[in-house]
């Protein structure tokens, strides 16, 4: 509860045997729950659709995961009209009470960990460490959120007023109405729980539509929240094509605000679409979008050139090179760039590409769509940079995908532009630290980035230098925890937001001042 300061979720060592076990077990529950039909939640009633979206597991493509309906732009239109009547009862329940609920999610998906876990390893192909990341920032959220909730509607505590005499002066928070929650695949839970909680703890009711890869750990989160109470409607659970229902929502006159995590073209699309005005509508309305990446390190001579070969290699290949934060590229001074070429090869073909819930290291990418457009990419590659290792596909009943190292690519490559999402680094070669850092900063994107080097003057240069929203040094440009390292970056990635701030919650809200005379 609130009376606890918030600290981060530990991370399960799976070094330890009982943890292998419990994993397993998980696993074999999970097994033996797949293929199940998953209807739509609206308000209080639970619809299943004659079109189903089939979700499978990418590494296993003959498994189903299960059958998830799928809305319409009706039924679309019935959980609108459902979360517009509820957002005038959910809106008069105080923050705390509201924060109660996340409290209790959070606590239960504590204690069903594995489980959780155990979903995203068959339906998105997250080894097991990588799923139980995800499962503990999705509790880190809720338990994030719920104590901003709190603090937000503590009487001027977030925005002290100026005090004038004879007046009594507040500002609150109030929540914005029907907001449109759309997450990404590729965090299906944490981003899913993230924007979801923050949104319906600030006193909004949501229309949550999960990515059609990953319906179903989506469903487990919407069931957890009516397992602990939350009033029906206040979470729409409505799965269905990002074209059509999407793009209904998006353009409604009712809808209050959207809440956007996934690529740059669709968050662009969303973006213009949202600002055109449509018969009825009274309001702007409010776009969190948080986009791509091509992020990236750069490594100086000065720096210990092991670590920044694990970083580079760690934050390329973690989850197969699918995080928005991936470091998908790298720019080292020529004085090293041989010696870095050389470990950074030397680590990728350690990693063991195999079946997620063998807990290989490098499983499979999402679905067929990507893995075509990533095999593409790789030989795009081939003729803008020298292939080091990887450029295939991988053995596997699956999406597998060799992870691959071009060297020697121009920064105006397509290679070092244009967002891949799969397990592809393009290493770069510059002639000092300046240029390595002109090169990182010559993008349309901004969100994650690190400096390895040991000398002080220029850590304090590149700190200021390089534009994105999470800057690290000397350590790998994933992985930000909630709290810690609030998550979310500039130009064409995203609205500057930051996910697990302190400032987050203002995105789902307005502020209202009240002055009384004494
Ligand atoms: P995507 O843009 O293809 O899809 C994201 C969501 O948008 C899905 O739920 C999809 O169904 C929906 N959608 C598609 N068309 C729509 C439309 N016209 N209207 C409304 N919704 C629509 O992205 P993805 O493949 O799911 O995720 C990968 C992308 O997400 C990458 O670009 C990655 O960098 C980005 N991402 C960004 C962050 C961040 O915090 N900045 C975090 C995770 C992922
Ligand atoms: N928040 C995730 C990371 O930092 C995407 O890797």
């Amino acid at each position: 509860t609130q009376a606890v300061p918030f600290a981060n979720e530990a991370f399960v060592d799976f070094t330890k045997e009982e943890n292998r076990a419990a994993m397993q077990a998980a696993l074999n529950k999970v097994k033996s729950e797949l293929g199940q039909t998953y209807p739509l939640h609206i308000g209080t009633e639970t619809i299943v659709t004659e079109q189903l979206i089939t979700s499978i597991n990418p590494g296993n493509t003959g498994e189903v995961i299960g059958y998830v309906s799928k809305a319409d732009q009706s039924l679309a239109e019935k959980a609108m009209q459902t979360a517009l009547t509820t957002f005038e009862t959910w809106k008069k329940v105080p923050a705390a009470e509201r924060a109660q609920y996340l409290f209790k999610a959070a606590s239960l998906m504590r204690e069903r960990k594995f489980e959780f876990s155990a979903w995203m390893v068959l339906e998105a192909g997250k080894n097991w460490a990588e799923a139980d990341a995800d499962t503990a920032e999705a509790i880190d959220f809720m338990e994030f959120y719920a104590r901003e909730a709190i603090r937000l509607s503590e009487n001027n505590e977030h925005m002290p007023l100026t005090p004038v005499a004879g007046e009594e002066n507040r500002l609150s928070y109030i929540p914005l109405g029907v907001g449109v929650v759309i997450p990404p695949w590729n965090f299906p839970l944490a981003i899913t729980v993230g924007m979801t909680t923050a949104a319906v703890v600030s006193g909004n009711t949501v229309l949550l539509k999960p990515a059609s890869t990953t319906p179903v750990i989506a469903h487990q989160f919407m069931a957890l929240m009516e397992e602990v109470g939350l009033p029906a409607g206040v979470i729409n659970y409505i799965p269905g094509s990002g074209a059509e229902v999407g793009d209904y929502l998006t353009t409604h006159p009712k809808t209050r605000f959207i809440s956007f995590t996934g690529s740059k073209e669709v968050g662009l699309r969303i973006n213009k679409l949202a600002s055109e005005t449509a018969p009825g509508q009274i309001w702007i309305k409010r776009i969190i979008a948080e986009m791509g990446g091509k992020d990236g390190i750069v490594v100086d001579e000065t720096a210990d050139l092991e670590a920044a070969a694990q970083a580079i290699v760690a934050s390329a290949f973690g989850f197969q090179g699918q995080k928005c934060s991936a470091g998908s590229r790298a720019f080292i001074v020529e004085s090293v760039y041989d010696e870095m070429l050389g470990k950074i090869q030397a680590l990728t073909e350690q990693l063991q590409v195999g079946l997620p819930e063998e807990n290989f290291t490098t499983g499979p990418v999402i679905d067929e769509g990507s893995y075509n457009k990533i095999l593409d990419y790789i030989e795009i590659g081939k003729s803008e940079g020298r292939l080091l290792t990887g450029g295939d596909k991988a053995e596997g009943n699956g999406y597998y995908i060799q992870p691959t190292v071009f060297a020697d690519v121009h920064g105006r490559a397509r290679m070092m532009q244009e967002e891949i999402f799969g397990p592809v680094l393009a290493i770069g070669k510059a002639k000092d630290w300046q240029e390595a850092i002109a090169l990182y900063n010559d993008t349309e994107f901004g969100l994650t980035g690190a400096f390895f080097s040991t000398d002080e003057d220029r850590i304090a240069e590149a700190l200021n230098n390089m534009h994105c929203g999470n800057l690290y040094v000397n350590r790998k440009c994933t992985g930000a925890l909630v709290g810690a390292h609030p998550f979310g970056g500039f130009n064409m990635s995203g609205t500057d937001s930051k996910a697990g701030g302190y400032d987050y919650l203002l995105l789902f809200t307005q502020a209202k001042l009240t002055s009384r005379k004494k």
